[in-house]
């Protein structure tokens, strides 16, 4: 057997690392997105990264590009039909019909969640095999203040983060009462269009995603193609009214956009996408909607829900794009440099002291010359320096350095924390 030489191991197709410096940013944006909904009472959840196959066939859907041909799928030695989460909503709705949630009386279920999904795409600038999102979801309430909700907090989050060049866009794809006719009568037209194999089929099983192909030569022909805004039934007009109305008095503009569908088969009513104007093809940073028969669909019970999903590789893309620079703390504040084995020692419990102090500490290890560990210092991003060498040892003092304005003096070595302590504030 061969076996390959380590160093030419590569991430997979449409993967990649995460490394410092980068990464702090990519913390900081799930942060971001996730302190709005925590502020709204929506309360942490965490499922396994892969489920039984059928809950996204059966939840997001048998036709949608996802379920067909995006999913990682796997068969456990048991027999078991696994698949990788192409995305969050089925799980987190799966994981609290199963813990009960809903029958606490205590409804809507609010819940957040963040982390990776897997989705079997053709990877470009933005879209990747195994991306990121935190997600926001509230389980068993029909309620239109319920979706102004999200979509506000939503708005929140991408604003924290210095965000301009987003635009909302706004649907609503009706529900039992009124799709059927609206399908039928959409099926109707498309039939009638020069169209090849692939999409005459998609007429027949799900029609909505017609609307949404991206082509010159089929978007020609949907001139005057029947839209959902005008076939919805008096219960989802007012509806969404009463949801555009939240929005426009809580500031937050949005298009009116008829052909929005988006690509997973639960949706019903309130659909929404953010899109960033400065992203290129795949524009979409975040979206989300009202799914009201999700969970029928997936053996539970009655649960009228909504909620969302946002994109943190794009929207870090988003932050580049617009040359927004956020504000990260500096992971380390101080950092020891010792000159000779006893310095190392001492700094080392000097180190350990400030971090339980709650300072963010460092200190040059493999024993570093001077020169080599003053840069490191620099490189750190530190406020401050710790040298010490034997004479400071001997006076009992080390030597604190302002690396911002170069200044040094001896601190005893008893009061470093206090001392340090004040001065960073
Ligand atoms: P989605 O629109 O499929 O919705 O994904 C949400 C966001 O995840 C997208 O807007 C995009 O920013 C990001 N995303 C999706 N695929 C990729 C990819 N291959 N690479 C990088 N980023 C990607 C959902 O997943 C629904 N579960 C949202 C939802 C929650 N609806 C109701 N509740």
């Amino acid at each position: 057997m061969t076996t390959a030489a380590v160093s030419t191991f590569q991430a997979p197709k449409g993967t990649y690392d995460l490394l410092p410096p980068d990464s702090a940013l990519y913390l900081a944006v799930r942060e971001a997105i996730a302190a709005p909904a925590r502020r709204a009472g929506y309360g942490y959840v965490e499922t396994p990264g892969f489920e039984n196959v059928e809950l996204f066939s059966r939840g997001v859907g048998e036709s949608t590009d996802i379920v067909t041909k995006e999913m990682f799928t796997l068969t456990t030695k048991g027999g078991t039909q696994l698949a990788l989460r192409p995305e969050g909503t089925a799980s987190v709705l799966r994981a609290a019909l199963q813990a009960n949630l809903h029958k606490t009386g205590n409804l809507p279920v609010k819940l957040w969640y963040s982390g990776s999904y897997y989705r079997y795409e053709r990877p470009q600038a933005g879209r990747y095999r195994h991306f990121s999102q935190v997600g926001a979801e509230a389980i068993g309430a029909e309620d239109p203040l319920l979706d102004a909700e999200l979509i506000i907090l939503a708005v929140d989050a991408y604003r924290s983060l210095g965000l301009r060049d987003f635009r909302l866009l706004l649907n609503s794809l009706g529900d039992g009462e009124c799709r059927p006719a609206y399908r039928a009568a959409l099926q109707d037209f498309l039939r009638g269009l020069d169209l090849d194999e692939d999409t005459r089929r998609r007429i027949e099983i799900n029609p909505l995603r017609v609307l949404d192909d991206k082509r010159e030569s089929v978007q020609r022909q949907l001139t005057g193609v029947p839209l959902i805004a005008d076939h919805l039934c008096e219960g989802c007009k007012a509806y969404h009214e009463q949801v555009r109305e939240l929005l426009t008095e809580a500031g937050v503009a949005f298009e009116n956009d008829p052909k929005l569908v988006r690509g997973l088969d639960y949706y019903t009513r309130t659909t929404f996408e953010f899109v960033h104007d400065g992203l290129g093809s795949q524009s979409a940073v975040g979206g989300g909607g009202r799914y009201d028969g999700l969970s029928e669909m997936i053996g539970g019970p009655s649960l009228p829900s909504v909620g969302w999903a946002l994109g943190v590789d794009r929207t870090v893309l988003a932050l580049r794009a617009e040359g927004v620079e956020l504000d990260l703390p500096a992971a380390t504040s101080v950092y020891a440099v010792p000159l000779g084995e006893e310095a190392r020692r001492t700094l080392f419990t000097v180190v350990t002291e400030l971090r339980r102090a709650g300072v963010a500490a460092d200190m040059a290890f493999g024993g570093k010359g001077m020169k080599n560990a003053m840069k490191s210092a620099n490189r750190s991003g530190a406020r401050f320096a710790l040298v010490a060498g034997e004479r400071d040892l001997a006076e009992g003092v080390v030597q604190l350095k302002d690396l911002e304005s170069g200044e040094q003096g001896p601190v005893v070595l008893g009061e470093i924390v206090a001392t340090v302590k004040e001065r960073l504030v």
